[in-house]
């Protein structure tokens, strides 16, 4: 028996970066997996990838600003797949401004994709998740990507800290909402992790760090582990997250960040 036999899961921003790891961890732990993203040739790819390896994938487009977009994207695996045990909330923006030089503009565009985006998928899935929860031995999973910039802020990227803070509440109030349907909500709170957010995140650090390569040290130093971490090292939580083996846990928060919020 596999720790995700039997599952269907929908995961946003999947077809790359930690969304594709848990895509494919996912898959390799037994469930049929459903990524949505904008980026359709990288989508395409992953679930092409997972089905090789024999896994059961579907890839279908999904912009989670909009609440369309998840009714088709959310169709699309139930369609497919039969229904819904678990929702990773994982598509994301990152972007580095001050307040001084932010625009409304900027501000309503990280609320969107990192706010909206998780309201509009819950919401989306609810009535599905709760369809198969009622006759799961354990019940259904919502796990949330929010960040250690959820939990301490930072300087210079308070609209990412504003919509990770508020990702990682909205997790606790829906945790309290849905336990009677026997759906857990929890959080994830990756440190900095090899991705193109990763090193978007140390490209943009760069120039008030000196170079790229004093930014990544930097960000080294920062992990009391000793290094970056990897997309598998997020995976392993989210799936342990989502599988039955956390039945006890929601509404709590799960912190990988090779103890950066620990000094
Ligand atoms: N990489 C890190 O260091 C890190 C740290 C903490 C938290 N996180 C969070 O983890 C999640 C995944 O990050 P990642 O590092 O894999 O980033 P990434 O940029 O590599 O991947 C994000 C994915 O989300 C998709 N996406 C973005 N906007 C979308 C939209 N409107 N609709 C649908 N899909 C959209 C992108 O196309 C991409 O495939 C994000 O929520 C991010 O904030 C990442």
């Amino acid at each position: 028996m596999n720790r995700m036999d039997g599952k269907i899961a929908f995961i946003s921003g999947g077809a790359r970066g930690l969304g594709a790891a848990t895509a494919r961890m996912m898959a390799e732990c037994g469930a049929s997996v459903v990524i949505g993203d904008l980026l359709d040739e990288a989508g395409a790819q992953t679930v092409a990838d997972i089905r090789a390896k024999g896994g059961k994938a579907l890839y279908t487009h999904l912009d989670v600003t909009g609440e369309d977009s998840w009714r088709n994207a959310v169709k699309a695996g139930v369609d497919a797949f039969g229904g819904l045990d678990v929702l990773v909330n994982n598509a994301g923006i990152f972007f580095m401004k001050s307040t001084e030089e932010m625009t409304l503009a900027d501000w309503r565009r990280m609320s969107a994709v990192n706010l909206d985006g998780v309201f509009l998928g819950t919401k989306t899935a609810l009535p599905h998740l709760k369809a198969r929860a009622a006759k799961a031995p354990v019940g259904g999973a919502i796990v949330n990507l929010s960040s250690i910039a959820g939990i301490i802020g930072g300087a210079n990227f308070s609209a990412y800290h504003m919509s990770k803070g508020g990702v990682r509440l909205y997790t606790k109030a829906c945790a309290l909402e849905f336990a009677p349907y026997r759906i857990r909500v929890n959080s994830i709170h990756p440190g900095l992790i090899e991705t193109d957010m990763g090193r978007q995140v140390v490209r943009e650090a760069a120039p008030a760090m000196g170079s790229d390569n004093a930014a990544r040290s930097l960000f080294v130093q920062s992990h009391p582990i000793g290094r970056i971490g990897e997309p598998a090292d997020i995976a392993n939580g989210v799936v342990f997250l989502a599988s039955d083996e956390a039945a006890f846990m929601t509404g709590t928060e799960l912190v990988v960040d090779g103890g950066w919020t620990a000094q």
